[in-house]
């Protein structure tokens, strides 16, 4: 019922009325008390409320006689790509509203890609020769660009909802209120958020909410702050930029320096080639992390990774380790660049570089590398599930 027949032709253009707006940023905790200062010249007797900035790709949904009739992207903020074939797949969308709910309404929110399903569609896009996404707001937006509703529905796509649009919710007094009905009728909301008085207990909970930052389902870059009571909205009106009863604050990406002692080559299960940069261990984000995964050849060499560099890792989708970047300023001229085999690593057999790939692949189907990598994925939790058999057996 959710996913239509046919891929389509191209995606229709919506107007969005209201448009939708961006936020206004800020980086620091100077910035907002700055905004706070204003906010309190202009109003008295509010409240603020904290949530997660999602990290992911802005979404207006419209329902008609409580039927779910159109989604569309934000595009420009004023118009947008009608995009409802390939929403429609993502289960946790509600497509009939409960009859509580008003008639008309619009919501909009971020729709993004589960880590875990970040992981997954990149391991296949990888095993079909594919580049892989950068991370999981790529992804999303990658998968919602699909032509074909079939394959959208594969991928591993939700939503939360966390703002009212041009219809059905003039009633609610606060956000808090709006978000809580939302809940009600059927819609993903933050689990998160905190009410607050003073920009001190604002602060607090920034600081609470970074901490949780690699806890939620879906990647955060950073806090919202809002007036809580919506009757301040007109009264604080809006730039061409966006409401000035909200702020976004931006967390600093984390990182950390580390060196690249060598560059490996992997053989997967379908052969392909993966450079794999061997790294001096490092604590990132709640692990120690000795590999990242160089991709293919293509990668190495845009990025210009050479052995010996030093570079900045990061956490792809919070989860993949990845690298950010190399510091070229701490180059000795001793660095190496790498080459990548004319041989398989393993077998020493033939490698094709198929002309539609980015991939190189060993072409021996009897390659050691490959006939391990092909019992272990048979053995897995998600194919026969042999718990006694995996890679270490
Ligand atoms: S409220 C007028 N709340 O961040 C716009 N936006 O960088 C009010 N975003 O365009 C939006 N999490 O797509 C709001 N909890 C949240 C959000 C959020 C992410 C997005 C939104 C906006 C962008 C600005």
């Amino acid at each position: 019922q959710r996913v239509s027949g046919e891929p389509i032709a191209g995606f229709a253009q919506v107007r969005h009325n209201p448009p939708m707006q961006s936020l206004d940023k800020t980086h620091s905790k100077g910035e907002l008390s700055d905004f706070d200062a204003f906010v309190r010249k202009e109003i008295e007797g509010f409240t603020y409320r904290v949530e997660p900035k999602v990290d992911g790709v802005s979404m207006s949904l419209l329902y008609e006689n409580r039927r779910l009739v159109r989604a569309a992207t934000r595009g420009n903020g004023i118009v947008g790509d009608d995009v409802t074939v390939n929403v429609r797949t993502i289960r946790s969308i509600p497509l009939v509203l409960p009859p509580e709910a008003p008639e008309a309404l619009e919501v909009r929110g971020e729709v993004y890609m589960t880590r875990e399903g970040f992981v997954k569609l990149n391991e296949r896009e990888e095993e079909a020769g594919r580049e892989p996404f950068a991370n999981p707001r790529n992804a999303a937006a990658g998968s919602l660009k699909q032509l074909d509703p079939k394959e959208v529905a594969t991928r591993p796509l939700d939503v939360v909802i966390y703002n009212a649009g041009g219809v059905g919710c003039e009633s609610f007094a606060t956000h808090g209120e709006m978000i809580e009905a939302f809940r009600r009728w059927g819609f993903p909301v933050t689990p998160w958020s905190r009410e607050c008085r003073t920009i001190g207990e604002v602060f607090a909970a920034i600081d609470e909410l970074e901490k949780l930052r690699h806890t939620f389902r879906f990647e955060i870059d950073g806090a919202v702050l809002k007036i809580d009571e919506r009757r301040f909205y007109s009264v604080l009106g809006a730039t061409a930029h966006g409401p000035r009863w909200a702020r976004a604050y931006k967390y600093a990406p984390e990182r950390v320096e580390t060196v690249v002692e060598s560059i490996t080559v992997q053989v997967g299960r379908t052969g392909i080639l993966t450079p794999v940069a061997e790294l001096k261990p490092v604590s990132l984000a709640a692990s120690v992390i000795s590999r990242a995964t160089l991709h293919n050849a293509d990668q190495v060499a845009r990025q210009d990774v050479r052995i010996g560099d030093h570079i900045w890792l990061v956490k792809a989708g919070d989860v993949i380790p990845a690298v950010d970047s190399v510091i070229v300023e701490k180059r000795t001229g001793d660095e190496r660049v790498f080459q990548m085999p004319t041989a398989c690593p393993v077998c020493g057999g033939k490698v094709e570089h198929l002309a539609d790939e980015v991939a190189v692949r060993c072409v021996n189907p009897l390659c050691p590398a490959q006939l391990q990598r092909r019992l272990e994925h048979f053995a897995e939790r998600n194919a026969l599930d042999i718990k006694a058999l995996g890679g270490k057996i």
